[in-house]
């Protein structure tokens, strides 16, 4: 077995886990290349005919996406007897339905071509399902690994905690973090503008004072949500206030600096490298593939 991995350790993890035939799982070989005018080139190094390979890639843009596909391509072609694919981010995924008039579906799109190359494919938190465990979309089969647990676990810090859902699609996740912090949990109301993405949350009692709270929430993208979540709490006299996600996008830098500098703490997970991505998945992400595939 050939794992193929890019920011992670899975390998490894793995080889701990099944400490008796360890010699089994190896590191993949890839050559990845970039021509001068940026296009990209792949070649699988390692001899993976007829082997199960697991490739765990986020894919966080575009560029990340075509090298995905060429790795993809290198592997299938060079005869692997499976192809699992982790992708612990995946770009486009938000827009899972159509929600305007003449709209393009961009997750089945992305989904569709790679599941033409993966034989399964694993997503992390994704936002086209909030369970744990295997699903269809569109008819396209998918895994789906919950990372909270590994945020919830990082927290277990707080002296005080109560757990606080940004808006109610994130109820389930802020209820999830509270049982492992033996805490309650709340949810403010959020609404967004379709047009001109924005953000405003309704004022809520929540009843924090002296608390230390765990704003969650699966994504953070501009960080709109989370400045309207601080505003409205930070009134409410916490002890402290603190922000996680699984997926740290962070793509305004300005808000992302303010984050930074309001909340006491600012922490996601590695599926999206950033300056706050302390809590590595590699362990979590090799247990579930050994117990999904029977590895
Ligand atoms: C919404 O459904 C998600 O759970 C996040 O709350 C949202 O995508 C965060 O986006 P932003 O940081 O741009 O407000």
């Amino acid at each position: 077995m050939y794992v193929f991995e890019f920011g992670f350790n899975v390998a490894e993890c793995m080889k701990k886990k099944q400490k008796k035939t360890a010699d089994n799982i190896k590191k993949g070989e890839i050559s990845l290349k970039t021509f001068p005018d940026g296009e990209f080139y792949a070649r699988v190094m390692s001899n993976i005919e007829s082997e199960d390979c697991i490739v765990v890639k986020s894919i966080c843009n575009s560029d990340d996406m075509i090298k995905t596909i060429l790795i993809l391509d290198a592997i299938k072609r060079n005869k692997a007897k499976s192809i699992n694919l982790v992708l612990p981010y995946l770009i486009y995924m938000r827009q899972d339905k159509i929600f305007l008039k003449g709209e393009a579906l961009s997750a089945e799109v992305l989904l569709k071509i790679l599941k033409g190359y993966a034989n399964n494919i694993f997503l992390i938190n994704s936002h086209l399902y909030k369970e744990a465990g295997k699903f269809k979309y569109n008819n396209i089969k998918l895994c789906n690994i919950d990372a909270f647990s590994e945020i919830a676990k990082y927290f277990m810090k707080l002296k005080n905690p109560k757990t606080i859902a940004p808006d109610k699609g994130a109820i389930e996740i802020a209820k999830q973090c509270a049982n492992v912090l033996n805490c309650e949990s709340n949810y403010l109301e959020k609404t967004r503008d379709l047009i001109t993405n924005e953000v405003s949350i309704k004022d809520k009692d929540l009843r924090v004072e002296n608390k230390d709270v765990l704003i969650c929430d699966d994504i953070i993208s501009s960080g709109g949500t989370m400045v309207e979540a601080l505003k409205i709490i930070k009134k409410q006299r916490p002890a402290t206030v603190n922000l996680a996600c699984v997926h740290g996008v962070f793509c305004d830098k300005e808000i992302f600096l303010m984050l930074r500098t309001i909340a006491d703490e600012v922490v996601t997970t590695n599926t999206i490298p950033n300056k706050v991505s302390k809590i590595d998945l590699s362990e979590l992400i090799a247990e579930e593939i050994m117990n999904k595939l029977n590895f």
